[in-house]
C-alpha cells in the first residue's frame, strides 16, 4: 500500500488506500512470514495511559509477528506518573530510548496530532480520548469486508447505543463516505448527536430491519451524568433472542468489546452464528500487523 508514516485518525483513507490496505492484510493473514521487519534491533513503545485488553494485547502480538520489540506501559501505577511526571514528560523521556514507532492509548489532553507532525518517531492512536480509535474501526471494516467478498459500497451499518461518547464512531465515519456506507444510529435521544446526516431509528426492531450490519455500542456509564438514562436501557435497546430475528438472514452481529452483558448483548451472542465479536479480535491483530509493516516499510525498515 502507498506510504504511511503515522496513524492518528483515518480523514485521509481513500477507498483505494483502503483497499490496498484490507488486500495487504489478507496477504499477511495467509503468509505471515512474508512481512516481518529484517533488523531485529527495532522496537516499538506501547505507551497505554489508560485501561485496555483487546487493544493492547493484539499490538504486543502483531508487534512479535512482525518482527518488532514491544516495549509496554501499561496503566500509570507502575510508572513515575504516580510522582507527578506529566504524559508529555512521560513520552519525551521514552522517545529518548528511541523507538521506531510509539503507539499510544489515552485521554483527549494528549496531543497526537502535534506529535505526529513533530517527531522522528511514527505515532499510532490506539484509541485517543473520544476522538477516535482507528484501529478498531479498520478491525471491524475488515471483517466486514471478508464476509462482503471485498466490496462494502452500499452497505448498511448501524450503530446502536451510546453514540455520542464513542471513539469508535467517531473513527468510521471517517471513512463511511469513501466507502459509500450508509449510516444509522439507535439508542435513547441523550446517547444521540442532536444533529447528524444519518439515518436516526428510536425503535431498535426498525433499526434492525433497516441494516445489513449492526455494531452494539458499550454504554459507557461512567460517561453518564443522567443514570436515569441507563435504568431501561436494555429493555429498548439490548438484542435479544426475540428481536434479533428483525435482522436480514445475512446481518452479522460485532461489538467492539468490553460488552456490558445483560446492557448491550447476553452473553448467547457468541454462540450465535451472526456474531462476527471474536473474529473482530481476531482480525485486530492481522490488522495491525499490517498497520506496523506498512510504517516499518514507509521508513525503509522492511
Ligand atoms: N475495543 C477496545 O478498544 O478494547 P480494549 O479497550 O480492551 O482495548
Amino acid at each position: 500500500m502507498s506510504s504511511l508514516s503515522s496513524l492518528v485518525n483515518l480523514k485521509d483513507f481513500s477507498l483505494k488506500t483502503l483497499g490496498s490496505f484490507f488486500l495487504q492484510t489478507q496477504e499477511i493473514k495467509n503468509n505471515p512470514l512474508a512481512f516481518r521487519v529484517k533488523d531485529p534491533n527495532r522496537t516499538a513503545g506501547l505507551l497505554f495511559f489508560e485501561p485496555s485488553t483487546r487493544t493492547r494485547f493484539s499490538f504486543e502480538s502483531a508487534c512479535a509477528r512482525v518482527g518488532v520489540t514491544p516495549l509496554t506501559l501499561s496503566g500509570i501505577e507502575s510508572t513515575s506518573l504516580v510522582k507527578g511526571e506529566s504524559f508529555e514528560d512521560t513520552i519525551r523521556n521514552i522517545a529518548a530510548m528511541d523507538p521506531d514507532v510509539m503507539i499510544i492509548r489515552g485521554g483527549d489532553q494528549l496531543d497526537l496530532d502535534g506529535l505526529s507532525k513533530t517527531s522522528d518517531y511514527s505515532i499510532v492512536n490506539a484509541g485517543w480520548g473520544m476522538r477516535g480509535h482507528p484501529t478498531q474501526a479498520l478491525l471491524d471494516l475488515y471483517t466486514l469486508w471478508e464476509k462482503e467478498k471485498e466490496d462494502l459500497h452500499g452497505k448498511k451499518l448501524l450503530f446502536v447505543g451510546d453514540v455520542i461518547h464513542s471513539r469508535v464512531v467517531s473513527s468510521h465515519l471517517e471513512v463511511a463516505k469513501a466507502l459509500s456506507l450508509q449510516v444509522g444510529f439507535c439508542g435513547p435521544k441523550s446517547f444521540l448527536p442532536n444533529k447528524a446526516a444519518h439515518q436516526i431509528f428510536d425503535s431498535l426492531n426498525d433499526a434492525l430491519h433497516w441494516c445489513d450490519h449492526v455494531m452494539f455500542l458499550r454504554v459507557q456509564k461512567e460517561r453518564h451524568e443522567n443514570q436515569s438514562d441507563l435504568a431501561n436501557y436494555s429493555q429498548s435497546y439490548g438484542l435479544t433472542r426475540e428481536n434479533i430475528q428483525f435482522l436480514k438472514p445475512t446481518s452479522f452481529v460485532m461489538h467492539p468489546g468490553p460488552i456490558n452483558y445483560g446492557v448491550e448483548l447476553e452473553s448467547w451472542i457468541h454462540e450465535n452464528p451472526r456474531s462476527l465479536i471474536l473474529q473482530q479480535v481476531t482480525n485486530g491483530v492481522h490488522i495491525r500487523q499490517s498497520l506496523l509493516y506498512s510504517i516499518f516499510q514507509t521508513r525503509g525498515l522492511t
